[in-house]
């Protein structure tokens, strides 16, 4: 193909055709196609865009790239949940075992956490003996047998984003919708879904910054998730503070647990919930929202969803015994310091960049997609907005590897929390729901 005609096109506003854009991707996967042309059609992309039908060609031909997963006929719908990623955020840690209780079949294919971003796999690998590399075929024995699997994308799946997002990450091409859309819905199209929920998040310590970027995002995912053939509905939800009241990859497994225990954060429980009550909506197993959310505490307060998360784990290779000893220790990191309140009053910030900023220095994060990390690391304890507060009391626990790296932290994460004397209106945590229509 003359690939130089189609930067080109691109570079001069063209619109390609979706044959076009199929050639290049089966091209560049080929290794067809070197990196510094196709990094100079990413940044004619960046500038100039991709029309609606030109980002489901590139999504179709991402996802067709490498293997799909199939999975035998079963009245059990396969469904997933993706997040834009922040700070906190584990909800595909208790929702996996939930959504398999409720009937579903769920392969949850995650990634690593990059920058301030946590990362999925990054949390599982803390957990003793964890396996977060099956390979395919035992991806989908795992969900047939178990009902949900979280691990990441095998080899063979999307070798086409696997370049393509490394190519982003070192041209600054990255931020571009269309290109995030292709990006996420290729690897989301290749689990082989029926229904998908996604949670796009805004915010300080999100992807995108303002609700407005991130609704523009949420609508084209949730239009082309549809023309995928997944039933897609996203909520927006707010990343100006932590999710949860922990940060940090054995922290926030601890506080997962909780949550299927019936314990642990509102937060973190209501978008676990509302997360599964869609899903029950979008696959026609309840007809409302309120009926699904029944269904979900229900089942949450069964205890079946802890159940099931012990089995995923020991179908991943988990030595549960050692797993739970090491739920029963109150900190794995070897120094656990206090930041406490200057004043008396409420608390009217809690930032979760400034916050995500600080576990990521203090090892539980990393600056490149190689770099080794510390599970151990991180902030428990945190009080959040519109909570009172006496001074001298309990902000946050630092979690740290020694007390130089502690006593950095704490200095740091003063500025991440404000008191004030009467408490913040507090933001909602799900702004807003976008549907196939909406
Ligand atoms: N996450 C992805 O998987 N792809 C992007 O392009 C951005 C975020």
């Amino acid at each position: 193909m003359n690939f130089l005609s189609l930067i080109e096109a691109k570079r001069d506003g063209q619109t390609l055709d979706p044959a076009q854009i199929k050639e290049l991707i089966g091209e560049y996967t080929a290794g067809k196609i070197l990196d510094y042309q196709m990094a100079a059609f990413l940044m004619a992309v960046y500038f100039r865009g991709l029309t609606r039908e030109e980002t489901r060609a590139l999504m179709l031909a991402m996802r067709d790239s490498g293997d799909v997963l199939s999975f035998p006929d079963d009245p059990r719908p396969v469904v997933d949940k993706h997040s834009t990623g922040g700070v906190g955020d584990k909800v595909s840690l208790p929702l996996a075992p939930l959504l398999a209780c409720l009937g579903f079949r769920v392969p949850m294919i995650s990634g690593r956490g990059l920058g301030i971003t946590g990362g999925t796999l990054d949390k599982l690998d803390s957990i003793p003996g964890f396996n977060s590399r099956p390979s395919t075929e035992r991806i989908i024995e795992i969900v047939q047998n178990v009902g949900c699997v979280i691990c990441g994308q095998t080899a063979r799946m999307v070798p086409a984003d696997k370049g393509l997002y490394a190519l982003r990450d070192v041209t600054a091409t990255v931020p571009s919708i269309p290109l995030i859309v292709a990006s996420i819905l290729s690897k989301k199209l290749a689990e082989g879904l029926s229904a998908l929920v996604l949670d796009v998040k805004f915010g300080v310590a999100a992807f995108m910054q303002t609700q407005e970027k991130a609704r523009e995002l949420a609508q084209t995912l949730v239009a082309l998730g549809n023309e995928g053939g997944v039933n897609t509905r996203a909520v927006l939800t707010n990343m100006q503070i932590p999710l949860g009241r922990a940060a940090g990859n054995w922290l926030e497994v601890k506080e997962s647990v909780q949550c299927l225990e019936g314990r642990g954060p509102a937060d973190l429980r209501e978008l676990v919930l509302a997360c599964a009550s869609h899903l029950l909506v979008q696959t026609g197993k309840t007809r409302t929202l309120e009926a699904a959310r029944r269904l979900a505490e229900d089942c949450l307060a069964s205890g079946s969803p802890r159940q099931k998360w012990d089995e995923m784990l020991a179908a991943q290779g988990a030595d549960l015994a050692a797993c739970n000893r090491k739920l029963a220790l109150d900190h794995t990191a070897p120094v656990v310091i206090e930041l406490n309140a200057p004043a008396s009053g409420f608390v009217s910030r809690c930032d979760a960049r400034v916050l995500g900023e600080a576990v990521r220095d203090l090892g539980g994060g990393r600056f490149t997609k190689e770099a080794d990390i510390n599970y151990d690391v991180g902030v428990d304890a945190l009080v959040k907005p519109a909570e009172a507060i006496k001074a001298g009391g309990l902000l946050a626990r630092i979690h740290a590897a020694d007390r130089a790296q502690a006593d950095a932290a704490c200095a740091r994460l003063k500025n991440a929390f404000g008191i004030s004397a009467h408490p913040p209106v507090a933001d909602p945590l799900i702004a807003e729901i976008i549907a196939q229509h909406g």
